[in-house]
This record gives C-alpha cells, sequence and structure tokens, in this order.
C-alpha cells in the first residue's frame, strides 16, 4: 500500500470561517506568501462560495501582492489615478486608493469622502473576475468598506420584477469614478443617456457558479438601453432597493495587514468617508474577467 504524503495526513491548513449571512468569510490559518496548490485550491473555491474573503495578519509587498493575484489568472492594470498618474513606478498592476498627499498632489484615488456603491472598472466591456485590496496605513475610524451580494439582490426580486429585467442591458458609466472624481480624458456629464460607458446584460450568469445575479455596476449616469430616462430611473432606483439593504451587507473595519479578495462580478462595494485629516493607504490590484453569459 502506499504510504499517504505527510500533506494529506495533515490538517488542511485553511480555515474558513463563514460570515453568519448569504456570502462573506474570513479566512484563517494561511500566510499567503507561502501557500502551496492545495491551499490555493481551497481558497479558489471559498472565493466562488463566499463571493468576498477577508485575511488577516498578511502585510504583503507589491510583488507579494502580484504574485499571490496572479495565481487568480492575468492581471489587469489599474485605472489611471485621478491625478493623472497611470501607476506605480515599475508596477502597472498596483492600484492605489489613498487621501495621502505628496508634494501637493495625491499618491492615489478616492480621497477621504465616500466611495458609492460600484463594481470595479465596469465601464470596460470584460470588467475584471476580482479584486483585491491590501490595507497599508489605517485611519483611527471610518473608511470601513461594505460589500452587498448580487445573487442575493437577484433572488430577492419579486417575481414581476425578474420577468422585467430579463433580457435588458444596463449602461454602465464611464465618466466617474466612485469617490466622485471625472476619469481621466473624459468630459464630465450628468446625462445618463448620452454619457459614455458600456452596456452590460441586467441579468447575467456567473461564469463559474452559474448562478444567476443582478449586474447594476454603479447608479450614476446608469440607464437602461431602450427606456425612456424616466422609466430608466425608476425602474433603476427599484433594483437598486433590493441590491444596497446594509442589513445585508458584510463590512470589514479595516486594520493594517487586512486582505480583502472580492468577487467582482457578483458583489459591489462602498466605502464610508474618514477624517481628511488621518491616512489610509491601500493597495489594489484587478483581476481580468471574461465575458458573462447573458441569464
Ligand atoms: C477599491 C475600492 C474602497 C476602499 O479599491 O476598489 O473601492 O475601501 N476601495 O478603499
Ligand atoms: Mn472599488
Amino acid at each position: 500500500m502506499q504510504p499517504e504524503s505527510s500533506r494529506a495526513a495533515k490538517e488542511p491548513r485553511v480555515s474558513i470561517l463563514p460570515a453568519q449571512r448569504a456570502f462573506g468569510a474570513e479566512i484563517r490559518g494561511v500566510d499567503l506568501r507561502e501557500i502551496d496548490t492545495q491551499d490555493f485550491s481551497a481558497i479558489y473555491r471559498a472565493w466562488l462560495d463566499h463571493s468576498v474573503l477577508l485575511f488577516r495578519r498578511q502585510n504583503l509587498t507589491d510583488d507579494d501582492l502580484i504574485a499571490f493575484s496572479k495565481r487568480f489568472g492575468g492581471l489587469d492594470w489599474a485605472p489611471i489615478q485621478e491625478s493623472g498618474r497611470r501607476f506605480v513606478e515599475g508596477h502597472p498592476e498596483i492600484y492605489v486608493v489613498s487621501n495621502v498627499m505628496n508634494n501637493g498632489e495625491p499618491i492615489g484615488s478616492l480621497g477621504s469622502g465616500e466611495a458609492t456603491w460600484h463594481t470595479d472598472m465596469s465601464y470596460l466591456q470584460d470588467p475584471p473576475k476580482a479584486s483585491i485590496l491590501c490595507a497599508l496605513e489605517v485611519p483611527p475610524s471610518g473608511g470601513n468598506t461594505y460589500f452587498c451580494n448580487m445573487y442575493q439582490a437577484y433572488e430577492s426580486l419579486p417575481e414581476e420584477l425578474k420577468r422585467r429585467v430579463d433580457g435588458l442591458a444596463l449602461k454602465h458609466d464611464g465618466t466617474f469614478n466612485s469617490g466622485g472624481y471625472v476619469r481621466q480624458g473624459v468630459t464630465p456629464s450628468d446625462d445618463p443617456v448620452t454619457s459614455p460607458g458600456t452596456f452590460h446584460p441586467l441579468v447575467c450568469t456567473h461564469p463559474e457558479t452559474r448562478r444567476c445575479m443582478l449586474y447594476l455596476g454603479r447608479r450614476r449616469n446608469a440607464y437602461i438601453g431602450g427606456l425612456s430616462l424616466a422609466d430608466s430611473e425608476a425602474l433603476l432606483d427599484q433594483l437598486w432597493s433590493y441590491a444596497t439593504r446594509e442589513d445585508l451587507a458584510w463590512h470589514n473595519q479595516w486594520r493594517v495587514g487586512d486582505l480583502v479578495l472580492w468577487d467582482n462580478q457578483c458583489t459591489m462595494h462602498r466605502r464610508d468617508p474618514f477624517d481628511a485629516g488621518s491616512r489610509r493607504v491601500m493597495h489594489r490590484t484587478q483581476i481580468k474577467g471574461e465575458s458573462r453569459p447573458v441569464a
């Protein structure tokens, strides 16, 4: 008889603590710089099952973060920052979210105000499938990040509303980021009908879990193709009320060293404002996505 490998005989290192809600989990027992393929497949499965994963006490360098992120697939380059700067020198994959100023210029994006509910980079034809955000410096209070679950949003719609959204396409705005800043190279516009953006099906199937989800992206300048603006606004307001219920959201009160990995296809997130006089520095990567089939 073959002797069992010592690794297989051990307790699995990855322990998964699901949140007391429909989604979200904390993963314990791993140092993300040292995971093997067995650990990674447990993490990948947990990411599909729970949509948002929190790992504490990681303290990854940018190179460590990029190496871990690449296990999930190719990386998108970070969006151009509000300052017009493209990216962190030498690391085009890293997006800096920060209010810290250096020589009068912000080192990152989104300032210290609220970041409204959104999905990352849904103005692209193929938005990232996942994002990974690491806390390098956090303010003493505020700046918490909330996630909502778009499977749950779809499932909670009344049957009549499910029928109504079936087959519709939604334009995801390319004008403003979630902090309300105008994206580089775009002429600001507040007309949802004509503003630049990308249409995606309002109801999609997750390419891996095959579950149906509502795909809302962001509210500002959103427009449902083929409807009058008034009808589009009314229907969107109704759909958003099912998606962003604070009582169903999962949130993280950040500690230095926290890493949060989310499924950017079936969740949205928002951030609380924080005191502009305190420092918050976060580094993010974004993993390339594929087209989501229409449900
Ligand atoms: C992001 C984002 C919010 C935050 O990194 O995509 O929206 O809490 N961040 O910093
Ligand atoms: Mn975001």
